[in-house]
C-alpha cells in the first residue's frame, strides 16, 4: 500500500527533471519494498491502466516476459517490456518513465545479453520492428530495431557492400552499433557516419555525427540511457554477385569455427589486447567443461552453450571458473564480452 501512494505521488511531471545519478538513487530506494515480494515486478506494474497509459505514449505494454524466450541465450526471468512503436514519441515516453521513477533499460535483440534468473525490476524498452530501410546513393538509413542480417542483404542487393563481416553476427542495427560487433575484418563503426538517438539525460531526440564520437573494440561512448533510434551508414558500391560470394565465405568460416545451432550469446569474453581468449580457454583444456546446463563449447572456446536448460547461474558459474583458470595461467583479468544485466 505505502509503495502504491508513493507511487502515484511520482506520476507527475517533475519541475525540473533529476540527474541521472540522483534519479537512479531515489528510483533503487523505491524499488526496495517490491524486491522484498515474492517476485520482482516493475513499479509500473502495479499501476491500474498502465496498459492504456502507455498505448497513449505510442508503445505497447508487455508485463511479466520470460527474458529466457527474448535472449539467445536462452536463459533469464521474468521483466515488464514496453515495445516502442512510435521512436518520434520516445522523448514523452522517457519523461514518463523518468516521472514514475521506474529504472528501465533498453533490449535491443537480446543475442549478447545474459540475464538474471530472478528476473529485472527495470522495465525494458525495445523499439518495435517493421520501419524500413532509407537508402540514397551510398548512404542507408537503417532503424536501429531491424535484423542486422537482413540489412547487410538489403544493402546487397543495391550493390552496397562493406559489410559482409557481419552476416552472421546476430542481433539488431541497434545491437551491433552499441556494441561496435565486429566480425572478419570489420566492425559496425567502420560504416557509421551518423545515429539518431534519444537521449534519456534530456529527453531529446538527437543526430550524432559520428567522427566525433569514436567506436572502440565493442565499445561505444553511448549511455545505458540513450536509445538508439537508426544509423546513417555509409557503404561503397560493389557489385552484388561479388558480395554475395563473400557473405558465403564468412558463412562458411563461421559454420566451421562457431556453434550456430546451439543457443549462445556470442563469445562470452573480449579478446584482451594481442590475444585470443578463445586459444587460450582450448588450451587450457575446457572445451566441453560444463555447470549444469552450460557448457563451454566444443566447437570455439569463447562461447558458453546453453545445452541442457542452463540456469543464468550456471552460466555465471562457468564464466567464475574459466576467468579463474585464465588468470592463473596466463595472469590475464577477462572482461565481458556478453552484457550482464543481474538486479
Ligand atoms: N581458436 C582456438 N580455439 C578455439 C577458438 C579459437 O585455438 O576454441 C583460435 C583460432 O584457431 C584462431 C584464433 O583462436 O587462430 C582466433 O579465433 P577466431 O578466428 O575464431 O576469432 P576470435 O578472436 O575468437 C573474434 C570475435 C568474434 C568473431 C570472430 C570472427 C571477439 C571476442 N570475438 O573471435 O565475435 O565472430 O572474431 O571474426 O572479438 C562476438 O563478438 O560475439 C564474436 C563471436
Amino acid at each position: 500500500m505505502e509503495t502504491r501512494c508513493k507511487m502515484n505521488s511520482c506520476d507527475r511531471k517533475p519541475s525540473a527533471p533529476p540527474s541521472l545519478a540522483e534519479w537512479r538513487a531515489g528510483a533503487v530506494g523505491r524499488l526496495a519494498s517490491i524486491r522484498s515480494g515474492p517476485k520482482l515486478m516493475s513499479l509500473l506494474a502495479q499501476e491500474p491502466g498502465i496498459r492504456e497509459r502507455v498505448a497513449a505514449h505510442g508503445a505497447e505494454w508487455f508485463p511479466g516476459e520470460r527474458l529466457s524466450q527474448h535472449t539467445s541465450l536462452g536463459v533469464g526471468g521474468p521483466a515488464d517490456i514496453i515495445r516502442v512503436h512510435d521512436a518520434a514519441r520516445l522523448p514523452e515516453l522517457v519523461a514518463y518513465l523518468y516521472g514514475f521513477g521506474v529504472p528501465w533499460r533498453v533490449l535491443g535483440g537480446g543475442s549478447n545479453l545474459l540475464v538474471a534468473d530472478a528476473g529485472l525490476p527495470d522495465v525494458l524498452l525495445q523499439l518495435a520492428r517493421g520501419e524500413a530501410m532509407a537508402f540514397a546513393g551510398n548512404r542507408v538509413v537503417a532503424p536501429a530495431a531491424a535484423n542486422l542480417g537482413t540489412a547487410v542483404l538489403e544493402c546487397a542487393k543495391r550493390n552496397l557492400g562493406g559489410m559482409e563481416g557481419l552476416i552472421g553476427v546476430p542481433g539488431t542495427v541497434g545491437g551491433a552499433l552499441r556494441m561496435n560487433a565486429g566480425a572478419y575484418g570489420i566492425e559496425m563503426g567502420d560504416v557509421v557516419r551518423a545515429v539518431t538517438l534519444c537521449r534519456g539525460a534530456t529527453r531529446l531526440i538527437e543526430s550524432v555525427r559520428m567522427e566525433n564520437a569514436p567506436f572502440e573494440y565493442r565499445h561505444t561512448s553511448f549511455s545505458s540511457q540513450d536509445v538508439l533510434i537508426s544509423a546513417t551508414l555509409e557503404l561503397p558500391d560493389c557489385p552484388y554477385a561479388v558480395i554475395l560470394e563473400r557473405i558465403k565465405q564468412c558463412n562458411r568460416k563461421r559454420r566451421a569455427s562457431q556453434p550456430m545451432w546451439e543457443k549462445s550469446a556470442g563469445c562470452i569474453f573480449k579478446n584482451p589486447p594481442g590475444r585470443s581468449t578463445g586459444k587460450m580457454i582450448d588450451e587450457l583444456g575446457l572445451k566441453g567443461t560444463r555447470v549444469g546446463g552450460a557448457v563451454v563449447s566444443e566447437r570455439h572456446a569463447n562461447f558458453i552453450v546453453n545445452r541442457y536448460h542452463a540456469t543464468a547461474a550456471d552460466v555465471l558459474r562457468l564464466m567464475d571458473f574459466i576467468r579463474e583458470r585464465v588468470l592463473k595461467s596466463y595472469g590475464l583479468e577477462l572482461e565481458e564480452e556478453v552484457i550482464v544485466w543481474k538486479e
